[in-house]
């Protein structure tokens, strides 16, 4: 999967992508993340990308021309399967939509920054808009840092046990049961014995029952019909 960020701040993200799992995945050919910095696709001699709204309300707003500019370079070059804005009255971002972005080939993903973005952009471009909350971010770079690091992970391969990844909080509307390593007890607090037992039917049983405790406790919205 190709990703391509657009960004008036690369250096805020670049070096996310180059830690961890995120790094593994584009050295193993998995994900490639291209950062573009959208200052270099402006015509303007300061490198200017944002201008006084119409209307004369306050802040900036990002042109079109450099995203317009941008976004045609990329999609000359290859088909996209989403444009993607990071805003915050997009549609809130979940494991869900994760799961349906980590079956793309290709994927631009817009981050906004100052007042908004002209909203021609919206029209004409951009294919889905996302919020990662009910927040407001000073730009979309960590937002599009979450997302994209939600859709890579669930990659096959990425994770080397796929397993942990089916098994994540979310993929089945619960929450993951508690996990627990070495010492067995540790100034006297011990692990349940279940997990010393080694029967295997009675400790996926329990988690099973501990997943559903949690959620019906901390996320009742999750059990709920949608
Ligand atoms: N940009 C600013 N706030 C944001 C949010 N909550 N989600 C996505 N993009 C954003």
């Amino acid at each position: 999967m190709r990703i391509d960020i657009i960004t008036v701040l690369p250096e805020m993200i670049q070096g996310f992508f180059n830690c961890s799992i995120m790094s593994r995945a584009q050295k193993k050919g998995l994900a490639k993340i291209c950062i573009h910095n959208l200052r270099d696709y402006t015509l303007d001699k300061h490198k200017r990308v944002d201008d006084y709204p119409y209307g004369g309300c306050a802040g900036m707003v990002m042109q079109i021309e450099p995203i317009d500019r941008c976004i045609s370079e990329l999609k000359a070059e290859r088909q996209y399967d989403e444009v993607l804005f990071m805003t915050p009255d997009g549609e809130q971002f979940d494991q869900r939509i994760a799961n349906t972005l980590s079956l793309s080939q290709n994927l631009i993903v817009l981050c906004g920054h100052f007042k908004g973005i002209d909203y021609r952009i919206r029209e004409h471009f951009i294919t889905k808009e996302i919020s990662i909350g009910d927040y407001v971010l000073t730009g979309g770079e960590l937002a599009a840092a979450v997302i994209v690091d939600a859709i890579v992970r669930i990659i096959p391969g990425v994770i080397s046990d796929e397993q942990s990844a089916l098994s994540d909080s979310f993929q089945d509307n619960l929450l993951a049961p508690p996990v627990y390593t070495r010492p067995a007890e540790y100034k006297g607090w011990k692990v349940p014995d279940i997990l010393l037992s080694g029967h295997e039917k009675n400790i996926r049983d329990w988690e099973l029952e501990q997943a559903l405790e949690r959620t019906k406790r901390l996320r009742p919205d999750l059990l709920e019909e949608k």
